[in-house]
């Protein structure tokens, strides 16, 4: 008998000259700068470089609420993958409607039909284009949101850094403060009843900025009161994120359209949802090929919500990432506050989306790499330097969590000591 010999793996250099020179020198760049490790596996809250190091996972841009590799989505994916994992897209296939029966479940009453989508920025396209068949030609989003980077997404996403190389963008959009409900009023009042307004529940990229309470209601009210369409951008706060199923039940909401992604492939697969009221959804009902693309509720992927929202329920990973987000704002906190005194202007989050934001740039770049020196992957917040942002995934066990606190509050002594004054630092604040 032959034993197939298997080629060596490619090293870090191998890796690091093909994406400098098949993907992007500024990825490959940046990859450097956060210490040049592969990855290789994941497991639950761990990924394993090509080294053999664990790193605890806190990132991921909020994807892996239920960790990597989840049994109960991986069962679920592999037993479609051996059956149909494409359809043929003229017969019914009933994974699609089995995913979203058990989604429509999950979500505010009078969210009845759903849209499924690849990506986040495609659910919101969807939107815009649901807003486009109700007349609502007047989109209305917030300074620092984020929904996306394709053309109509990158519209609403209020950041001019992203915005800027590729204008024009969709016309007849504006932005908002985030909390600010009198300019939006002003803004709905000028639409004459065809606005439609798209809104976070907790805004994540702009580095976890919750809204006013009672915020989100007084937005539901306005649109109603202006006859606008209300779309609530769940991508990343949704599916128990935030401790409760959707951001949209901490305030009793009943959106028109709610948005969801990330999380809703169970970490498997690339999936997102567009959930509407029957309203809402008419012409799309009306006409299947108003809009439609290749892969959308494709059975793999729709086997990935249905183990997704399958082990959300079982594990009653909601409570538990409420009861985890109470603990790890607190103890994350306390240790940058021990350690960074002022320089740490706030701590803030919900459920297990938690934002640290520094009074100046630097702190959260540098803590981003050091928390992977000490064994823990961290995201920054694309619309916000001074945020450094957590999002770890609900199964994290007591152990991990003391490591968590134990990692941070190294990377914490090793870095404060350049922001403090007090710590023989702050000389080094002109470098950044
Ligand atoms: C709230 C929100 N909307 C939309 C998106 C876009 O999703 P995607 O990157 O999958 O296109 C994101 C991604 O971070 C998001 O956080």
């Amino acid at each position: 008998m032959t034993t197939v010999r298997q080629a060596p793996a490619p090293g870090r250099a191998e890796i690091g000259r093909l994406y400098r020179t098949r993907l992007s020198k500024g990825r490959a760049t940046l990859g450097e700068l956060l210490g040049g490790e592969l990855e290789a596996e994941s497991r639950g809250a761990w990924v394993t470089t090509a080294a053999g190091r664990g790193l605890l996972n806190c990132s991921g841009y909020g994807v892996l609420l239920m960790g990597a590799r989840h049994p109960t989505v991986v069962r679920h994916v592999i037993e479609q993958l051996h059956r149909n994992p494409v359809a043929t897209r003229v017969l019914l296939e009933p994974q699609a409607a089995l995913a979203a029966d058990a989604l429509v479940a999950t979500v505010p009453n009078g969210l009845e039909r759903v849209h499924f989508a690849c990506s986040g920025a495609e659910a919101v396209e969807t939107a815009i284009k649901i807003a486009r068949t109700l007349g609502k030609d007047r989109l209305i989003a917030t300074h620092g949101g984020y929904h996306g980077k394709t053309m109509g997404a990158l519209s609403l996403t209020g950041k001019e850094l992203f915005q800027e190389p590729f204008r024009p963008l969709l016309p007849s959009t504006s932005h908002v403060a985030y909390g600010d409900a009198a300019a939006l009023e002003e803004q709905l009042a000028a639409a004459s009843g065809r606005a439609c307004v798209v809104i976070e529940p907790v805004q994540g990229e702009a580095g976890v900025v919750l809204p006013p309470p009672g915020h989100l209601r007084t937005v539901q009210e306005l649109c109603r009161a202006h006859d606008a369409l209300f779309v609530l951008d769940e991508i990343q706060t949704g599916l128990g994120r935030l401790g409760a199923w959707w951001g949209a039940d901490l305030e009793g909401l009943t959106p028109d359209v709610l948005l969801t992604g990330k999380g809703l492939g169970g970490g498997v697969m690339p999936v997102s949802a567009v959930v509407a009221t029957p309203a809402a959804f008419a012409a799309f009902d009306k006409d299947p090929y108003l809009h439609t693309s290749t892969f959308s509720g494709m059975p793999l992927a729709m086997a990935a919500v249905r183990g997704a929202l399958t082990a959300i329920e079982e594990e009653d990973l909601v409570t538990r990432a409420r009861d985890l987000g109470v603990q790890l704002l607190d103890g994350i906190g306390r240790i940058a506050r021990e350690h960074f005194g002022d320089v740490v202007r706030e701590v803030r989050g919900r459920g297990l989306l938690i934002g640290i934001e520094f009074a100046e740039p630097g702190p959260a770049g540098d803590l981003l790499v050091e928390l992977i020196q000490q064994g823990v992957v961290a995201n920054h917040s694309l619309n916000s330097h001074l945020v450094l942002r957590l999002t770890p995934p609900a199964v994290l066990s007591p152990s991990d969590v003391a490591f968590l606190f134990t990692a941070f509050d190294r990377a914490c002594r090793a870095q404060a000591a350049r922001y403090v004054p007090t710590l023989g630092g702050g000389a080094s604040h002109a470098q950044h």
